[in-house]
């Protein structure tokens, strides 16, 4: 039988060393998963917030097949039909008015920029800095890495470029103190994802929305981890009272297959004919698949559904917490959830959910973060916080 971890081992380049757990998965259905060994596991990870559906659901794989069948690739010259109704369907259920697809979060993220930058030069007088926040996470491009506010993303690359002014997050005088008149955008995350899942003050978002208009510069949100109703909402923007004027997609919009989406309003909606593009972008074969999801979710009110069973999986931890002291904190918003230790042993934490088939993630030696798909019920929440229970009562601290 191969060796797949040691053909990794020789051939693949080393980035994901660091992340890469024993396991070698070969199915998915729903909000399980299952290794080349047979052995089950229940799926808190969702690959990163992005099988928002589960594995290989029945919407997905129906127009995964129909699509490939009709027309998989061609390029922008031509108009497409899935392109166009996923913009439809996105223009009337959200409070933008412009769509260009992507191919990936940090693209999308690419593209916010580059039409701030442009909306800068036409509007602003040249203004093209973008304020960020520490603890960000924007993607991994040479911009997005600058545009995300951890050092230890920029150190082995610097000189990074130019641009990004990274300041303290969830403090809005931070953000004014590095307001000037070269600045043409703020971009956030609703909620910081990567960073272990840090939800905001309540009022922090309106604040930065208030700061901005008086400033005329742009709000960029960066929702490729909080959209698609990871947080109970549709959008992340909605559970916090307030529009930007650009929002980025990615992740569950075309519930497993590889897409990004910037969509801006009107007024800032900038961009001429030749400012931008991209092979991929808008690729029949992704967009029909993120039609048939998004639709899903949307007719089916999954982000109702991830609001109660979010309720339930919070209740679950918070009684969790009553009985471990050393978990320090539950956070979290729907089913985008941090359980926070007061030791670094989230690693430890994760091997032994493993083991008892769970996974989780862990942003921070002392976080694990929860993203299951959107459709998990009562009853996997049951089985995912007995199988914590377990391995939290193997841990003497
Ligand atoms: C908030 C946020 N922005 C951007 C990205 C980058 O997306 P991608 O990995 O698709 O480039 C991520 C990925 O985790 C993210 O969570």
């Amino acid at each position: 039988m191969t060796d797949w971890m040691e053909l990794e081992k020789k051939y693949y380049m080393r980035t994901f060393e660091k992340v890469r757990l024993p396991v070698v998965l070969v199915k998915g259905k729903g909000a399980r998963v299952w290794d080349d060994k047979g052995k089950e596991y229940l799926d808190f990870v969702a690959g990163w917030a992005v099988n928002c559906l589960g594995h290989s659901h029945p919407v997905v794989v129906k127009a995964l097949n129909a699509q490939a069948k009709q027309l998989i690739h061609t390029s922008n010259q031509f108009y497409t039909v899935p392109q166009l109704q996923l913009a439809e369907l996105l223009m009337k259920n959200s409070c933008l008015n412009r769509v260009f697809f992507a191919n990936s979060g940090l693209e999308a993220n690419e593209g916010a920029v580059k039409l701030a930058r442009r909306y800068g030069k036409l509007k602003l007088n040249g203004a093209y800095e973008v304020i960020t926040t520490f603890g960000s996470f924007h993607g991994r491009s040479l911009a997005m890495t600058a545009a995300t506010g951890q050092e230890s993303f920029h150190t082995p690359y610097t000189p990074m470029p130019e641009g990004f002014i990274n300041v303290k997050n969830n403090d809005i005088d931070a953000i004014k103190a590095a307001t000037t008149a070269k600045t043409c955008a703020v971009m956030l995350e609703p909620i910081q994802g990567e960073s272990g899942v840090i939800v905001p003050d309540v009022d922090y978002l309106k604040k930065v929305r208030e700061w901005c208009d008086s400033k005329g510069i742009l709000l960029i949100l960066d929702e490729i981890q909080t959209g698609i109703g990871r947080l109970g909402t549709l959008w992340g923007y909605q559970s916090f009272g307030i529009e930007p004027d650009i929002m980025t997609l990615a992740k569950g919009l075309a519930g497993g297959v590889p897409i990004g989406a910037l969509l801006a309003k009107e007024n800032c909606s900038v961009f001429v004919p030749g400012d931008h593009g991209g092979t991929f972008c808008g690729n029949p074969l992704a967009c029909a698949v993120g039609y048939a999801t998004l639709k899903y979710i949307i007719d089916n009110d999954i982000p109702g559904s991830v609001k109660k069973v979010g309720q339930y999986l919070m209740e679950g931890l918070l009684g969790l917490k009553k009985k471990y002291p050393f978990i320090t904190e539950v956070r979290g918003r729907g089913l985008l959830v941090a359980v926070e230790f007061n030791s670094e042993i989230a690693p430890t934490v994760l091997m032994a959910c493993l083991e008892n088939g769970l996974l989780v993630n862990k942003p921070k030696p002392n976080v694990i973060r929860l993203m299951p798909p959107l459709i998990i019920n009562n009853k996997d929440v049951d089985r995912a916080i007995g199988i914590l229970d377990k391995v939290f009562s193997g841990i003497v601290r």
